[in-house]
């Protein structure tokens, strides 16, 4: 029998070329920009062009990966959203001729707010474990966004994780053991015909706090390792400073020592990118692998998914030997550092995409650094491209 160590075999993500920095967005506001940095610990957030959605952030993020290991293998794409484009098509299969992947795959979107791409990482496992030669691409996208002027303002962002789960896991082995919670609230939520969530922002952290006890204390019931036993922490960071309070909140339920280096490298990406909801987890475990300056081969982390509504997971997994030949360090460095900032102007211009719904046709301006873009909506429909 083979040998099957089952996980995250190639990791990528993408942000697009623009943000907004939180010391602009302060002075517009008249509040102090500590309020930003410290109180909520973010920096900037990312803007998506008019000529970008989570179509173009996802194919952009995936790229890399098939071109690495080409798309003949992976018969499943799951794409992980809540800025869905469509009630009924899901976006992965623009995706999917973007990126001229196999036909022989299968095409789905998942939902559940910020925790949907970690039910499709489970489901990728369990599948992969029932059919070894499968690999699956999971790709979460999503444009965090707010109204203006909101206290949620400050906490939007955007971004695309692209994974490959596989039966050879050259960066992340998943444990199989896991804790989950769901509860039915209403802390963030967004109707189908509103742009914007509707969201008690001070209640969601405090469910958000509620859930990763429980989720963890299931994780504990199901046999999952001590806390003293993880090394490495990720949280679902909507903002960073969350996952400073998440942390402190976990070692004091375990009766430990807080240690803010658990989790300080897997908040750097994130400080400077904002919420992308359900890539956000998974752009922090990339932020982890990346930013530590030690080798992290043989570490265990623990992983905590939230999802308002609500659903979380406590899991985890380890980092396995040789995982830095995997990562893709330089370019998503150089992604984060060849970024133009934009004047409080500039930023509402982007905020207020233009959105046809009468199939009137409508061509953005080509303003996507990457690849791929959306070309025009016409009749309803939406046609991407290679810019
Ligand atoms: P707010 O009301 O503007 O902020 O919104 P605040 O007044 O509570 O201040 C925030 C912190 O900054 C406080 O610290 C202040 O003391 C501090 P804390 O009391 O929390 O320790 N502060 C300062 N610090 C230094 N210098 C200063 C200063 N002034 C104040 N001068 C809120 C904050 C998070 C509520 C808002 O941004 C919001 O509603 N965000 C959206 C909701 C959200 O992100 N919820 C998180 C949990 S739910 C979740 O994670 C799911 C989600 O990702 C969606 C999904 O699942 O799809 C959101």
């Amino acid at each position: 029998m083979t040998n099957m160590t089952i996980g995250i075999e190639k990791l990528s993500f993408y942000v697009p070329k623009h943000y907004i920095s939180l010391t602009t967005m302060a002075e517009h506001h008249g509040i102090d920009p500590a309020k930003f940095s410290r109180g909520i610990g973010q920096d900037k957030i990312a803007m998506p062009s008019h000529d970008e959605d989570v179509v173009t952030l996802a194919a952009e993020a995936a790229q890399p990966i098939i071109d690495a290991v080409g798309s003949d293998d992976i018969d499943t794409l799951i794409f992980a959203t809540e800025t869905g484009i469509d009630h009924s098509k899901a976006a992965g299969i623009y995706v999917h001729r973007l990126l001229g992947m196999n036909p022989r795959c299968r095409v789905v979107e998942m939902k559940q707010a910020c925790y949907s791409a970690t039910a499709a990482l489970q489901m990728a496992a369990g599948y992969v474990a029932r059919k070894p030669s499968a690999k699956v691409l999971i790709i979460a996208a999503d444009v965090s966004r707010y109204d203006l002027d909101s206290s949620g303002e400050a906490t939007q962002g955007c971004g695309a994780v692209a994974m490959l789960v596989s039966n050879d896991a050259k960066i992340l082995s998943l444990d199989t053991v896991s804790g989950l919670f769901t509860e039915d609230i209403m802390d963030f939520w967004r109707p189908n015909y509103r742009k914007t969530p509707l969201v008690d922002g001070k209640y969601s952290a405090l469910r958000y706090l509620n859930a990763l006890a429980e989720s963890w204390t299931d994780y504990q019931q199901q046999g999952g390792r001590d806390f003293t036993s993880i090394d490495r922490f990720c949280y679902h960071l909507p903002f960073s400073r969350l996952g400073v309070k998440a942390h402190s909140h976990l070692a004091k339920l375990n009766g430990a020592k807080l240690d803010n280096v658990q989790i300080t490298d897997g908040m750097a990406y994130n400080r400077v990118v904002g919420n992308c909801y359900t890539a956000s987890l998974y752009l922090s475990l990339i932020s982890t692998l990346e930013n530590a300056d030690q080798d992290l081969t043989g570490q265990a982390v623990g992983l905590f998914s939230y999802g308002s509504g609500a659903v979380a997971e406590f899991f985890s997994g380890v980092v396995q030997e040789g995982y830095q030949d995997h990562l893709m360090t330089t370019h998503h460095q150089k992604l984060l550092d060849d970024r133009a900032a934009l004047s409080y102007d500039a930023y509402l211009n982007l905020w207020h995409a233009p959105d046809p719904q009468n199939g009137e046709a409508y061509a953005p301006e080509p303003a996507a650094r990457g690849r791929y873009r959306l070309v025009s909506i016409d009749e309803h429909k939406r046609h991407y491209d290679t810019a």
